[in-house]
């Protein structure tokens, strides 16, 4: 049965019939758009159910995973890439190996970024620049980037990070 007869089989009147087909169609139209199944892609992923990072992303004790096969993270797959979860940066260098360093620049704080151009980590606040082992190649930064060991499994779809 249809909502249309199920109603008139309630005895409801035509301008009754016709504020519920309003307020389902209306309801309809709202469910459709809240229930996007293809949320935008999240460029700072973080960490949590559904982002592919599981464990500690921010603080000292530096302890997650990351699931390539997670369309969050498979950029990481191609070299000259990089994700941010957390405090910490992980890139893919654009020779392919994994680095993992601090997001936070040594200056005043701001986060960095990789630069596949010049396969490095810039912080676009004020310009320091740094290798990708973290140390300062240019200032106004003195001190290094704190790095992290970074791991990959044997099937190359699962990136370990730790402090
Ligand atoms: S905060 Fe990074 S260079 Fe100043």
């Amino acid at each position: 049965m249809k909502r249309g007869e199920f109603l008139k089989s309630l005895g409801l009147s035509t301008s009754t019939l016709m504020a519920y087909w309003c307020l389902g169609t209306a309801m309809t139209a709202c469910g459709s758009s809240d229930d996007d199944p293809t949320p935008d892609p999240d460029p700072n992923p973080g960490s949590g159910s559904g982002t592919g990072i599981t464990g500690t992303t921010t603080g000292t004790a530096i302890n997650f995973t990351v699931d390539m096969a997670n369309s969050n993270n498979t950029k990481l797959k191609t070299n000259g890439n990089y994700i941010i979860t957390g405090d910490v940066l992980v890139a893919r260098t654009t020779a392919g190996a994994y680095v993992a360093l601090s997001k936070i620049c040594t200056h005043e704080g701001n986060p960095v970024q990789y630069r596949s151009s010049s396969n490095d980590i810039f912080c676009q606040s004020h310009g320091s620049t740094f290798s990708i082992a973290g140390a300062v190649t240019n200032g106004p930064a003195v001190s290094a980037l704190k790095t992290y060991t970074v791991t990959v499994s044997t099937d190359g779809n699962t990136l370990t990070v730790k402090a």
